[in-house]
């Protein structure tokens, strides 16, 4: 248990009543569900605070994982120290009787209760003797997981003891579903990314994966200039977004089987600036702002020779320099209609040229290290 949780376990097994217990844990799980985001650290949060709360040796926490038919612990303390999980069929044991029955138990020895999953036990080299089981239940009646309590160190669980755990399965239960609609848009909004690239790229072979490439460099990019999750994941999105604009490019210029004229050519940068039009109409998350400026400055140079403003040096972020390099990066290694794609040799010998006057040299480092390129 950590430092935490023991000072949890003097106050709340200290000479408070019940009530004032029972509240006090209520309201440090309502605090945590508030300001804690990450959900695997809620629950393990949460789960703390029950231990503490219940004066028990350890708790548990099952979630359904309807595919697979099966209870898996989410948090297991005293199991995942040692690099375990619980993993049960979602009918075997106490948890699985309570998680189909949706009736909280209070187990007063386990020795004596036939549901008692005894492999399991063996298999964690931990025998429980009282527990207190409770399901997780969506607002619709689902099931979502147990919470089950185990071992309580002074005195015995009572009845008082179950409703508060299911009071706190309730709270439970809303961040769950909380976190399972996050990771739903997270999906969706992924899935539609995703598509949307795709369906870019479909148009012409040639540049089939250039949106998943660039999306690549530019994430490998990132990570390899110290930048964090959000960042490189930011790369991603806007790897894959950035040439939206060329859904509007006629096809004659698209697929072109040589040089393009003068002519054509004007046509063909003008994907950067439908990019910025495309983009600026989705309403993005906080998370993804800035990304209809930043995905369209993908071709601005720091001398300013660059299009669609002709941006310059610290005008053009390091986001939209990121992009830069790994749009170029591809475009050279990769088959064009008038050429074969190029040697990791002759590509980087080409960014080495740009740099620093056209594309930011140390961007370039750090692709040559993400490709391990010396
Ligand atoms: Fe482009
Ligand atoms: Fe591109």
């Amino acid at each position: 248990m950590g430092q935490i949780s023991q000072k949890l376990t003097e106050q709340l097994c200290g000479p408070q009543s019940a009530d004032q217990r029972h509240l006090e844990t209520l309201l440090q799980v309502s605090r945590a569900i508030g300001s804690i985001h990450d959900t695997d650290l809620l629950m393990h949060t949460i789960m703390d605070q029950v231990t503490a709360a219940f004066c028990a040796d350890r708790s548990t926490m099952f979630i359904h994982q309807p595919d697979s038919r099966e209870l898996y612990s989410n948090v297991a303390q005293g199991v995942e120290e040692y690099g375990h999980e619980i993993r049960i069929p979602d009918r075997h044991g106490i948890a699985g009787d309570v998680f189909h029955s949706h009736e909280p138990v209070c187990v007063a020895d386990t020795l004596e209760d036939n549901r008692f999953a005894r492999a399991v036990a063996s298999n964690t080299g931990y025998v429980p003797r009282s527990m207190l089981v409770v399901p997780v239940l969506h607002r619709t009646g689902r099931g979502l997981g147990v919470l089950q309590v185990m071992d309580k160190r002074v005195g015995y669980f009572d009845e008082l003891a179950l409703e508060l755990l299911e009071a706190i399965a309730v709270q439970v239960a809303i961040a769950l579903e909380n976190a399972q609609l996050y990771e739903a848009q997270q999906r969706q909004f992924d899935s539609f990314v995703f598509a949307f690239s795709a369906a870019l790229d479909a148009r012409d072979p040639l540049t089939a994966v250039h949106s998943i490439n660039v999306a690549n460099y530019a994430m490998g990019i990132a990570f390899e200039l110290g930048q964090g999750p959000a960042e490189i994941e930011w790369q991603r999105i806007a790897g894959l977004l950035h040439d939206v604009g060329k859904i509007g490019t006629p096809e004659m210029v698209l697929s072109k089987p040589g040089r393009l004229s003068d002519g054509e050519f004007a046509v063909m940068k003008e994907h950067a600036s439908h990019s910025a039009t495309i983009l600026s109409r989705i309403e993005f998350t906080e998370q993804f702002k800035g990304m209809a400026e930043t995905a369209a400055a993908h071709h601005e140079r720091l001398d300013g020779s660059g299009y669609p403003l002709g941006l310059k040096a610290d005008q053009i972020n390091l986001r939209a320099r990121i992009l830069a390099v790994a749009d170029v990066f591809d475009a050279l290694t990769q088959d064009r209609h008038y050429r074969a794609g190029m040697s990791l040799e002759q590509a980087f010998g080409i960014l080495d040229e740009q740099a620093p006057h056209a594309l930011d040299a140390n961007c370039i480092a750090a692709l040559k290290r993400f490709m391990a390129f010396n």
